[in-house]
């Protein structure tokens, strides 16, 4: 009763953004002595917890996006929800967190985008973007996993994460994640250590820093929430997942749809110096952000601490059409070749989705 009251009240701000407006329901789980409960559908709000959290302490935590369109649907359709599932197990056990169960991550899922049916903005790039995460919540100074975790799925209904073309500075000091680290795992301690790179480089007129491999500072890695894709040559390249990266879904989806339209895609390591000087070629005609915020967004320029940029054009035809190729999908014009939507009201047919599953 009260959820509906809450919701017959809502409705969404003329202006979107990324993340900036947060719908007002939230699906809360608790593991406690060994065991999840079932979790359920709330009123959005501030939570309590214990000031010694692991969470806050230590940053035991792991995050996913994903995002429910309705723009030619009837009803919400999600965008491969098992492998950001998949994802999460993974990130969970790097940090020795406890696997949600598929059935508490599928009902979060379900429950918040069909509570939220009516307010997925519809125009086309917009969507209702998902945000589950689990964190330690039980209290402990030393430096040891938490025995209480809370799963939370919150959510928002967005614009793009980017309006135009970006522009990047290679970070050659700093570096996000290490090898044998948690950079390959998407854990909220990854965006932290961004954040001192993604400050300067906005300072200096950037979007986003540009990060090269933890090892040597040779090769490109990718941005601070999206991953990187060039074309040299024609052909589609983009950094191999090093232990480092971010498998992206949007990344692998793409790389799947070009393979699928024919063209070559090359997974590989890729020397910053030798982009920029394609780029200078005009070997490299494009280069682009990829990931679930930004879907695809075009790289107009490559720049350095020290003032120098390398621009490239403003849009580029295989982004455009790898964009519009994937948007089609999500957004219900084209078919969905890959099987690759699901019904966020068929909490059957994504619990199938997620199983058995990687134990
Ligand atoms: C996403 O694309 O879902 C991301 O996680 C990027 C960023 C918003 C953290």
């Amino acid at each position: 009763m009260i959820l509906e009251e809450i919701l017959k009240g809502y409705s969404l701000p003329p202006k979107l953004g990324f993340g900036q407006t947060l719908a007002p329901v939230m699906f809360r789980a608790e593991y406690r002595d060994g065991s999840w409960d079932e979790g359920e559908l709330t009123p959005y709000a501030p939570i309590s917890i214990d000031p010694a959290a692991t969470v806050l302490q230590y940053a035991q935590q792991a995050f996913e996006g994903l995002k429910a369109y309705k723009v030619r649907q009837s009803s919400p359709a999600l965008f491969r929800p098992e492998m950001n599932y998949f994802r999460l197990r993974q990130s969970s056990r790097r940090m020795c967190m406890p696997a949600v169960p598929r059935d508490v991550f599928a009902r979060g899922l379900s429950e918040v985008t069909m509570a939220l049916a009516d307010f997925i903005p519809g125009g086309s790039g917009q969507s209702l973007y998902l945000r589950p995460f689990l964190m330690g919540t039980g209290p402990c100074l030393s430096v040891k996993s938490s025995d209480a975790f809370t799963f939370l799925v919150i959510a928002s209904p967005s614009d793009t994460y980017f309006s135009q073309p970006i522009r990047v500075m290679v970070e050659r000091e700093d570096c996000r994640a290490a090898v044998g680290g948690t950079g390959a795992d998407k854990v909220g301690g990854n965006y932290a250590a961004s954040l001192q790179a993604t400050t300067a480089c906005i300072e200096l007129g950037f979007d986003q820093p540009l990060w090269l491999d933890p090892r040597e500072r040779c090769c490109i890695e990718e941005l601070s929430g999206m991953n990187l894709v060039a074309v040299v040559d024609g052909e589609l390249h983009t950094p191999r997942l090093s232990g480092s990266i971010l498998p992206g879904v949007t990344r692998v989806s793409l790389l799947e749809l070009a393979r699928h339209q024919g063209h070559t895609v090359v997974e590989r390591s890729i020397p910053i110096d030798e982009l920029l000087d394609d780029i200078r070629s005009g070997r490299c005609s494009e280069f682009f952000a990829c990931g679930t915020a930004a879907i695809v967004a075009p790289i107009s320029a490559v720049g350095e601490r020290d003032g120098s940029v390398v621009e490239l054009p403003k849009t580029g035809q295989m982004a455009a059409r790898l964009r519009s190729a994937i948007l089609d999908i999500q957004e219900g014009r084209s078919d969905d070749p890959f099987g690759w939507m699901v019904d966020a009201a068929d909490f059957e047919a994504l619990l199938f989705r997620m199983s058995p599953g990687p134990e």
